[in-house]
């Protein structure tokens, strides 16, 4: 065998083996979006909700602060990864920034917090309704009331 086949056998095997690292990369980072365990949200210091609300019910009250607090670490935990730490997005996902301010926005975050987005069957984001408390699911809009930017 001449020295030159030799060594395009290797560059291919070398070839393969970068191809199989970078694609077994890819799966992590795929599983990385799907299957982190969620994170429980203290909320004991914040007002019991009754019920399923429509409207953020701690906007405006002297507990707004207290609740964008707690959301802010929620927000960190669980939602950043795909959203952007401080709610920036890195591109994967919207930047909640710009979700709309007051009922119209209320309406929407809840919808998706509640239910995620599947779409022909593919989970872009699970949902959070029976895993987050109410009092959690509003003390994360708090915070992203904070950060709002008008579009
Ligand atoms: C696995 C990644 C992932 C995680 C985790 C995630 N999201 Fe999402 N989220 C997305 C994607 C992707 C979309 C866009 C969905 C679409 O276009 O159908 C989205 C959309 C949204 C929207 C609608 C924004 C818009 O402008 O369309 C809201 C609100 C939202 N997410 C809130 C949250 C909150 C709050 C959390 C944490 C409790 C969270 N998400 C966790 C991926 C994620």
């Amino acid at each position: 065998m001449s020295k030159l086949i030799r060594r395009s056998n290797i560059r291919q095997l070398q070839a393969s083996v970068a191809l199989a690292l970078v694609s077994s990369l890819f799966v992590a980072a795929a599983h990385a979006h799907g299957d982190v365990a969620p994170q429980p949200v203290d909320t004991k210091d914040l007002p019991k909700l009754k019920g399923e609300q429509a409207v953020n019910p701690y906007r405006g009250t002297p507990n707004a602060k207290k609740a964008a607090e707690i959301g802010s670490s929620a927000f960190n935990q669980n939602c950043a990864r795909c959203h952007g730490l401080g709610a920036v997005s890195g591109g994967i996902a919207p930047d909640l920034r710009y979700l709309p301010e007051g009922k119209e926005g209320d309406e929407f975050f809840a919808m998706r917090i509640r239910n995620g987005s599947v779409r022909n069957g593919v989970t872009y984001m699970p949902p959070f309704g029976n895993l987050f408390s109410e009092e959690a699911i509003w003390a994360i809009r708090s915070y992203l009331d904070s950060v709002q930017v008008a579009e």
